[in-house]
């Protein structure tokens, strides 16, 4: 396990209880709205025999619901050992336990020793990062085809959510905090490192962005 101050800090918030609260709801309501959107855009794509790299998975709905749908293999990075165990059971609930692979500890750190993927995600965990730039660098690094993200609006409402639960971290004595990155920097770093946006959709509070790999000579 490879973690600074920041993630070894998400085991506070990803912890045990949250895990098992959002497996819960996974089995009894399926994706939550950023993923469906992901997973929408994705399902234009045909994924049979392809790779994913999960980083920051959570209980790992985008790699359940793409191995049920053809994809031959995952690997998940998560900084939380509970939503790796969580996904972890899952996993083995739907049968395809064999066809992914953990890792704990800061993306970024790990990142070298993690194998390239068809299709990269990042669903809800840049805001989780405070060097935005470097996390969308090395992520795009790992993409050959797809990469997939979602990141917050940049709306009164997520400022002030932001602010508040960055004060609690505070409070608590934690160092971990919620990042607002400004929305058109981070389309600029993927688009700099290569890709170009082939869908975009919303939510209440996320972008939620499916990039290409730019071909070369275009
Ligand atoms: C808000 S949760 C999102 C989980 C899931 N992707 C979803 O949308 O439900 C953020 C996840 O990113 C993970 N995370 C945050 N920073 C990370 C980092 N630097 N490396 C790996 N995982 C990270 C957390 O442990 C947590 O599982």
């Amino acid at each position: 396990m490879t973690c600074c101050g920041h993630c070894a800090d998400a085991e506070d918030l990803f912890s045990q209880r949250a895990a098992r609260r959002d497996l819960r709801r996974y089995r009894r309501k399926g994706p939550i709205a950023t993923t469906r959107l992901l997973l929408d855009f994705l399902s234009g794509h045909d994924l049979h025999g392809r790779t994913l790299l999960d980083i920051g998975g959570g209980i790992g709905a985008i790699q359940h619901e793409l191995l049920q749908a053809g994809l031959s293999s995952a690997t998940h990075v998560d900084a939380s050992t509970a939503y790796l165990d969580a996904s972890r059971r899952e996993a083995v609930r739907q049968g395809h336990g064999d066809r992914v692979e953990y890792h704990h500890g800061d993306f970024v750190e790990l990142s070298e020793a993690l194998p390239e993927a068809d299709l990269v995600t990042l669903d809800r965990v840049v805001c989780c990062y405070p060097d935005m730039p470097r996390l969308i660098e090395v992520s795009t690094s790992r993409a050959r085809h797809l990469y997939g993200l979602s990141y917050p609006r940049a709306r009164w409402g997520t400022k002030t959510a932001f602010a508040m639960a960055n004060l609690f971290f505070r409070l608590r004595g934690s160092a971990f905090r919620t990042y607002l990155h400004r929305p058109e920097a981070i389309g600029e770093e993927v688009t700099r490192h290569g890709f170009s946006r082939i869908a975009e959709g919303r939510t209440f509070l996320w972008h939620v962005v499916l990039y290409r790999r730019t071909p070369a000579g275009d």
